[in-house]
């Protein structure tokens, strides 16, 4: 968990590489949804575009039926998902065991600049940073060679209001998993956050 742009894709596909578990990302779903114009993408693009929350019960049928599949047997990451209070208690309600929440911390003025240095592969997903985490030729993906794009939610009043969202609806839901949760400085480098995950899950 974390706010928009703060480094949870990015982390959620380093850990699913080192474990060897499948990632469910929300936001990742929802965009192939819309490219491909299935009826929850034609309905979700509005509210993404905004950067308002997709409704809660299409989010839990997709995370609940895409949970229930076989390579997630074995345990699975969540990144993006629950972002609001009926979310998590859908988790609950369904005997969903969250062993630990991992929370990338970042201020708000931080996200800004992440997000406006934001590049995509508009093939694979993989995201990038122009300053940060740039690919190795520009504007290509290093994975597979796809073209680097601006994500269509990425214009600075959305980021404002997925901001604004964030901290109204998302923030809260934290205090659901106390106990669970395993805190880490979203400012440090990509692959010192990663080792702090890891750890928190013993795994490292
Ligand atoms: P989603 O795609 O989940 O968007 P988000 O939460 O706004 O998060 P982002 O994907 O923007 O950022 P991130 O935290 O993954 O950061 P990233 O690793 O890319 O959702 C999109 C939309 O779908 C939502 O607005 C909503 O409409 C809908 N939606 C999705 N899930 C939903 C749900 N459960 N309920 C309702 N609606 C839902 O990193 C950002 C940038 O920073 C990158 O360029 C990266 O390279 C760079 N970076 C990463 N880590 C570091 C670092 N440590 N130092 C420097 N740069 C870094």
């Amino acid at each position: 968990m974390g706010p928009p742009g703060g480094g949870k894709g990015t982390q959620a596909a380093r850990l699913a590489e080192a474990l060897a578990i499948p990632t469910i990302s929300t936001g990742a779903m929802l965009r192939e949804a819309v490219a491909a114009q299935t009826p929850v993408g034609l309905d979700a693009k509005a509210y993404m575009d905004r950067g308002d929350y997709v409704p809660d019960e299409v989010m839990c049928q997709l995370v609940l039926n895409r949970i229930a599949e076989d390579d997630c047997v074995n345990g699975f990451i969540l990144d993006g998902f629950p972002r609001t209070a009926e979310q998590a208690e859908a988790l609950a309600g369904h005997g969903v065991v969250i062993d630990k929440v991992l929370y990338i911390d970042v201020p708000d003025e931080v996200i800004v600049g992440r997000i406006g240095g934001r590049r995509v592969c508009a093939k694979c997903g993989g995201t990038y940073h122009t300053k940060y985490t740039p690919p190795k030729i520009a504007g290509q993906c290093d994975e597979c060679d796809g073209e680097l794009i601006v994500r269509a939610d990425d214009t600075p009043d959305t980021i404002r209001n997925r901001l604004e969202v964030y901290h109204k609806l998302t923030a809260p839901v934290l205090a659901y998993y106390n106990g669970v949760i395993v805190s880490a400085d979203g400012n440090a480098p990509v692959e010192q956050i990663t080792d702090v995950l890891l750890k928190a899950l013993g795994k490292a």
